[in-house]
């Protein structure tokens, strides 16, 4: 692996391997505390971030490096400077860049034209540090991965994108509720389906979310509004109303089910307070585990 746009940039085995490297580094984080000394990571952002700045921040500082945290506005990509020439000065001067940006393309042109590794923060179309982090998440509680029911309810969209593909990976059954239009892209849904045959494992797409939540060990929801697409908000709460994480929609699944969410949370939108406060969440121990998938991310690609 040399960079992470997306999940397919890693190999089942890989993927495996950092799941199970967080594991080890959650655990004994103090084993860790040199491994990137010297190391220094290059953060740019063209949009807002709370978990992903900061849980890669300090995941740098706890393995001994240090963070740049940059924005457009802060450099001359403000004023024209392209990805491509960016990119061949800053791979001289730190050991990997970290990426937030409104077009996929962006982060395709930036690793293209840089010799150390690319890691995708967020893109229009994949979010893999999250699944990651996820599919750890699910690791921890479970055990295993392979033969666990989740269910995504929602817009199919980055985080959608690369939970179909990490959880097709690692042998997870997942069903993803979207309404009709805004389901997850085809090419990675197809992409995602043929993994699925290799590792034994069921992805569908449908459009009812009472009938996705059913059998689940999780349920997985995201925003319903995404960065970028502001314009569409009225439109788009209209259209997800029936697809809230609510009380009603919990009553259809396990009573043991786990609830899972990206964050941040609109809360009264996507998900209820009572759900996301409630005995089935779990999506603050979700969030800390970014920052332990983060070290791992950051191991695998630097050492
Ligand atoms: N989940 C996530 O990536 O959060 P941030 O937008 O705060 O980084
Ligand atoms: N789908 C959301 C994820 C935020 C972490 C967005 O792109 O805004």
């Amino acid at each position: 692996m040399k960079n992470l746009l997306s999940m397919n940039d890693l190999s089942i085995k890989e993927l495996v391997e950092i799941i199970k490297f967080t594991e080890e580094i959650k655990r004994y984080p103090d084993e860790y505390g040199e491994e990137l000394k010297g190391k220094t990571l290059v953060m740019i952002f063209e949009r807002p971030s709370t978990r992903t700045r900061i849980s890669f921040e300090s995941a740098m500082l706890q393995l001994g490096g240090h963070t740049i945290d940059v924005t457009r506005d802060s450099t001359q990509l403000e004023r024209g400077e392209t990805i491509a020439d960016s990119a061949k000065v800053l791979s001289r001067y730190v050991d990997a860049i970290v990426a937030r940006v409104d077009r996929h393309d962006t982060l395709t042109e930036l690793a293209k034209n840089s010799s150390v590794p690319v890691i995708n923060g967020l893109s229009d179309l994949e979010h893999p540090c999250q699944a990651i982090s996820d599919l750890f998440t699910v690791y921890e509680i479970k055990g295993e991965l392979k033969g666990i029911n989740i269910s995504y309810i929602g817009d199919g969209n980055n985080v959608c994108h690369s939970l179909l593909l990490g959880c097709a990976m690692t042998g997870m059954n997942l069903k993803v509720a979207s309404p009709k239009g805004y389901e997850p892209k085809r090419y990675i849904l197809n992409s995602a389906v043929k993994i699925s045959k290799k590792t034994g494992c069921t992805i569908e797409v449908i459009n009812d979310p009472n009938e996705a939540v059913r059998d689940a060990d999780f349920i997985y929801t995201d925003v319903w509004v995404s960065m970028g697409h502001e314009k569409e908000e009225e439109k788009r709460v209209e259209v997800f109303k029936k697809y809230q994480i609510n009380q009603r929609i919990l009553a259809n699944a396990k009573k043991d089910c786990k609830v899972m969410h990206c964050l941040p949370a609109h809360r009264g939108m996507e998900i209820t307070d009572d759900v996301l406060d409630g005995p089935n969440s779990i999506v603050w121990d979700q969030a800390e585990n970014r920052l332990h998938a983060q070290k791992a991310i950051l191991l695998k690609l630097l050492k």
